[in-house]
């Protein structure tokens, strides 16, 4: 037999426990964890991309699919995102310029994953990148389904002293086909040399 404080621990631990289970349910629903999505895009597993339609700043309905023909560089960020977001896009945009002409065979598409606060503010921003980079939001429904297609984590971090929040977000870079076929994925940092070499080489065939 248990005794009384035997017993109580016991039942903590069992609330605990259905505690942390609870959790991971609901999280799963919402999306895998951060490791999981990057190890099943590290190694492959199961499709990245696939059919999405989304909304520019201008309140326009825009949908993969007239992409067709064009290579693809999809990008998840935000634009309160200190250097992160910042420097991969200024990457992606220097090596668009560095391809000259043939940059007309790729659409840099910019996916926010902090649609509360990237409203009005996405169309400035993703134009002081380059001209042709074209910024989606929608619902923050609507972009969680497209993230976890492209096995894109994100994860809203409150800051307690300013009241904001920021947001934990993998930072790849993701190169899709003419028909919309997942061709790989660039991690964040390369420098432009090296994505003008990647996008170049998937340009010539
Ligand atoms: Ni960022």
């Amino acid at each position: 037999m248990l005794g009384s404080r035997a017993r109580a621990l016991l039942l903590i631990a069992v609330l605990l426990g259905a505690g942390v289970l609870f959790c991971d349910v609901a999280a799963a629903e919402d999306q895998p964890s951060a490791a999981q999505m990057m190890d099943d895009l590290m190694y492959g597993r199961g499709t990245v991309g696939g059919p999405f339609t989304l909304t520019d700043p201008s309140g326009r309905t825009r949908s993969d699919s007239e992409f067709r023909g064009k290579l693809m560089v999809v990008y998840f960020g935000y634009t309160y995102c200190p250097d992160v977001c910042p420097a991969d896009l200024m990457a992606i945009s220097q090596a668009l310029d560095a391809l000259g002409p043939a940059a007309e065979g790729i659409q840099p598409v910019f996916i926010t994953v902090d649609p509360e606060r990237d409203t009005k503010v996405l169309a400035d921003y993703v134009a002081a990148f380059h001209p042709s980079l074209v910024g989606l939001t929608g619902s923050p429904e609507e972009i969680r389904k497209v993230a976890n297609s492209y096995k894109a984590f994100y994860a809203k971090v409150p800051d307690e002293r300013s009241g904001e929040y920021s947001i934990d977000h993998a930072g790849v870079i993701y190169l899709m086909g003419r028909n919309g076929e997942y061709l790989g994925f660039v991690p964040p940092q390369t420098n432009p040399d090296r994505l003008t070499e990647v996008l170049r080489k998937y340009l010539a065939k």
